[in-house]
């Protein structure tokens, strides 16, 4: 099959090219190189069934494609509240464009969701039915908001003009070829942890989070896409974890003797979120199989070696 993947020189759109490109697909990356880089999809360059547009989602364009993983958009808020504008404009006018595309070529389209559109939740864990509790105007709602459009144009499309859509809700993701400068709490952590620098936790460090191994993230995706039901579907590990707990975990896998430095929570940081996975475990027969340590491990291999090779913030 020939497949899109937009945002593919990114962290999860990379990984998704490795599968599909090993499965034997032709696959058209997409990316403007704003969180993305060439290094995440350097050994597919000089392959012929694998092409590489240098293009923003916010402009139209005309391509011949049977799927689309629509993953364009800066997931960490370092970057995404970094200019909010242009993050609302990725998030609609790109997912406008995309399912345009789709609709013109008939192509199925699968749109990264996000679990930020559960805001902060007062149910626990969430069930794709929950409607979420979203500030509509804080600093993060260029992104939870932008994403809750993009799921309602997804599905106005679907309605309206029958166009072949999955929509996955994607839970906190980690794994290698994240950003170091990104933000998250998992490469903040390691980096900290490797640089020899004390660990950040912001707040008492109770807050809870549900981490989820890339390749297993991928999985899903995959299965979502070529399977019947459209979704939203929860992807994302249940494992709960405090922040104190995974900062404990990194600082002894890395150095037991670096510090834990507590800072103030910064605006509109849930308290907790976990997926309730129940759909994609009856549905797609998924769930994850890396257990965090496993996962850690491979996260903080994949930055010692970048970071032994010279790979500076970014
Ligand atoms: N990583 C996570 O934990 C997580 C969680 C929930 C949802 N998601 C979603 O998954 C998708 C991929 O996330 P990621 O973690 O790989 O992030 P990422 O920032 O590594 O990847 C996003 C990619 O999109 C590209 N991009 C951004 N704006 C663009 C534009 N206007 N035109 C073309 N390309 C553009 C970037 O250059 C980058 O390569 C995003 O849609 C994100 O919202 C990720």
């Amino acid at each position: 099959m020939r497949i899109l993947v937009t945002g593919g020189a990114g962290f999860i759109g990379s990984h998704l090219i490795d599968r599909l490109m090993e499965e034997g697909h032709e696959v058209l990356c997409l990316d403007n190189f704003y969180t993305g880089h060439k290094r995440n999809i350097l050994k597919w360059l000089d392959k012929p069934y694998f092409e590489l547009i240098r293009h923003d989602i916010t402009e139209p364009i005309r391509l011949e494609v049977d799927r689309i993983y629509h993953l364009a958009c800066p997931a960490s808020p370092v970057h995404y509240q970094y200019n909010p504008v242009k993050t609302i404009k990725t998030n609609v006018m790109g997912t406008l464009n995309m399912l345009g595309l789709a609709k013109r070529v008939k192509a199925r389209i699968l749109l990264a969701s996000t679990s930020e559109v559960y805001g902060d939740p007062e149910v626990h864990p969430q069930p794709e039915e929950y409607r979420g509790n979203v500030n509509p105007i804080g600093i993060r709602s260029c992104y939870d908001e932008g994403k809750r459009v993009a799921e309602t144009l997804a599905f106005d499309y679907h309605r309206q003009n029958g166009v072949d859509i999955r929509v996955a809700r994607i839970f906190n993701t980690y794994g290698s070829r994240m950003l170091f400068n990104d933000g998250r709490v998992v490469s903040n952590f390691a980096v900290q942890a490797l640089r020899g620098h004390p660990l950040t936790v912001y707040g008492d460090g109770s807050q809870t989070r549900s981490f989820c191994y890339v390749s297993d993230l991928v999985e899903g995706l995959i299965r979502l896409m070529n399977g019947d039901y459209i979704g939203p579907v929860n992807l994302g590990n249940p494992g709960e974890y405090t922040i104190l707990e995974l900062a404990q975990k990194i600082q002894q896998m890395v150095n037991p003797d670096n510090e834990i430095a507590f800072k103030p929570l910064p605006q509109d940081d849930p308290k907790q979120r976990q997926p309730d996975i129940t759909k994609a475990k009856t549905i797609l027969g998924w769930e994850p199989t890396i257990p965090l340590d496993e996962g850690l491990k491979l996260l903080i291999d994949d930055f010692r070696s970048r970071l032994n090779s010279g790979e500076s913030s970014n």
